[in-house]
């Protein structure tokens, strides 16, 4: 069982302004390894297609589908993901008929392969579209794959636009999961984000969904957002914890202006210091470890019943591209514009824009855009950086069985560079083992930078990446 840091005060505490300069600087999050800055166009739809006739012979295994439902209303500025806005209906209508036909598609493909045990809707906001239509979209994954009675079957809602009655609609759809973003109640962050979400209606859905029996409910929050304060941040805390969510996710806020156009409208002094962000995240450990949340890998709370904090326990915790999840599934199939697929040692990626993804589907041709086919060696790392990320601890035995390798050989080149982080106190080292330990618990990412092979993820020395602080 790992051990809790029950209090993070010491552990903020602990980082020095000298060790905060020295760690925060641009690393991946590791939601995929290699990460998506090696995806390539040399990965085409024709790869794509032999690596979907490999997977339809793995019939027993059971699948992770992740549909990707692009729209929202309006922009918020903070906001990372793919999305697409529009207030019209006729593009989502345009682009749902697509999703039914990509579906399909896939499905020929995977043939009798058909078992699903993870699902999820993600977006943008999957609740922007009617309840007919997610009646439909529902009505046509149901005609092409079967849920496995323990299925996860998740979907993102925004407060703000979601009804009772999708909710109840969803539920009738066989959703058990719901991820709500809420990010800050503080009506001067919601300003500078451009998103006014009150308590009110969060909580009304919120009620809602425990009224309709949703096995689990997330609440997402950012730290690190324009004009965030810890005290402020507190009350925001505390009102989630109010709530009691069953699984808490605390996203470090990923500001990359040269990637989102839309987060060049923050304007730079009104985000906080590295300092402060850091105290941000601690100020949110110290308020979920003391009313009975656990954490989970680098940024989730789960209260310990939760199955995540019951992987989190058995390290036997996963991480994909949605994040930590306890149904590791051999392939992952992404469905819609942006989604990423993870199957038979390789990802593959779809096009990000939506005439391009037309012009594939209506083509016929499966509308991949670029992908990357993992070598033995990504394979190891990523197996090494998964574990980390999920457990803070690895069995260095364990990889080598897993691998045949002789860790500490194979690893020559990388074992040198943990000296410092040893040194200060972040990790222990023994032949048999490597632990993330106290605040190093904080520059995770950091850790695990050490084990990547590509130059430029490993140096952080070019502006892809989100700060690890
Ligand atoms: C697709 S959005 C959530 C669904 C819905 N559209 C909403 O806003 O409520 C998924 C989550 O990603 C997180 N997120 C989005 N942009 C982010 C960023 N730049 N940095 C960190 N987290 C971000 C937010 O916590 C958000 O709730
Ligand atoms: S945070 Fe959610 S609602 Fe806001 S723009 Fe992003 S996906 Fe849309």
């Amino acid at each position: 069982m790992s051990e809790q840091p029950r209090n993070d005060r010491p552990m903020a505490a602990a980082v020095t302004a000298e060790l905060l300069a020295k760690y925060d600087r641009p690393g991946p999050r590791y939601t995929s390894y290699p990460t998506a800055v090696e995806f390539h166009d040399g990965f085409t739809a024709d790869d794509y297609e032999g690596k979907l006739a490999e997977a339809a012979k793995a019939e027993g295994e059971a699948l992770s589908l992740y549909l990707h439902l692009p729209f929202c209303h309006e922009r918020c500025t903070f906001c990372g993901c793919n999305v697409i806005i529009t207030r019209k209906h006729e593009p989502s209508d345009r682009y749902l008929h697509l999703l039914h036909r990509e579906i399909e598609m896939v499905a020929e493909r995977l043939g009798d392969r058909r078992d699903v045990v993870q699902y999820h809707w993600g977006g943008g906001t999957p609740t922007y579209q009617s309840i007919e239509e997610m009646q439909t979209l529902q009505q046509v994954v149901n005609r092409h794959f079967d849920f496995l009675p323990s299925a996860e079957v998740a979907i993102e809602v925004d407060p703000r636009v979601t009804t009772d009655e999708q909710l109840t609609a969803l539920r009738d759809l066989g959703f058990n999961r719901l991820s709500m973003g809420v990010q800050d109640f503080r009506p001067e962050v919601q300003e500078a984000i451009n998103r006014n979400q009150t308590l009110d209606e969060t909580e009304r859905l919120f009620d809602t969904a425990r009224n309709l029996g949703y096995e689990s409910i997330n609440i997402d929050l950012v730290y690190g957002l324009p004009l965030q304060a810890v005290d402020t941040f507190r009350e925001t805390l505390r009102e989630v914890i109010r709530l009691r969510p069953d699984r808490v996710a605390c996203y470090s806020f990923a500001h990359i202006p040269w990637i989102r156009g839309n987060q060049r409208r923050i304007r730079p002094e009104d985000l906080p210091e590295a300092e402060v962000k850091l105290q941000l995240f601690g100020t949110a450990m110290e308020e979920f470890l003391s009313d009975g949340y656990e954490q989970i890998g680098m940024d989730h709370f789960a209260l310990p019943e939760d199955e995540l904090a019951v992987a989190a326990r058995n390290r036997t915790l996963h991480r994909n591209f949605m994040g930590y999840t306890v149904k590791p599934a051999t392939d992952m199939i992404g469905l819609g514009v942006s989604s990423i697929g993870d199957l038979r040692g390789a990802y593959a990626q779809n096009t990000k824009k939506l005439s391009a993804y037309q012009r594939a589907i209506e083509g016929g041709t499966l509308p991949i855009e670029r992908g990357v086919e993992l070598s033995t060696d990504d394979l190891i790392r990523r197996d090494v950086i998964t574990r980390l990320m999920c457990n803070f601890h690895l069995d260095r035995r364990a990889i080598e069985r897993r691998w045949n390798i002789d860790f500490a050989e194979y690893f020559s080149a990388e074992l040198p560079a943990l000296a410092e982080p040893v040194d200060h106190g972040f990790v222990t080292m023994t032949d048999d083992t490597i632990e993330v330990v106290g605040a190093g618990r904080l520059f995770i990412r950091n850790v695990c930078m050490i084990f990547v092979a590509y130059l430029a993820a490993k140096t952080g020395s070019r502006p892809m990446f989100s700060r690890t602080v």
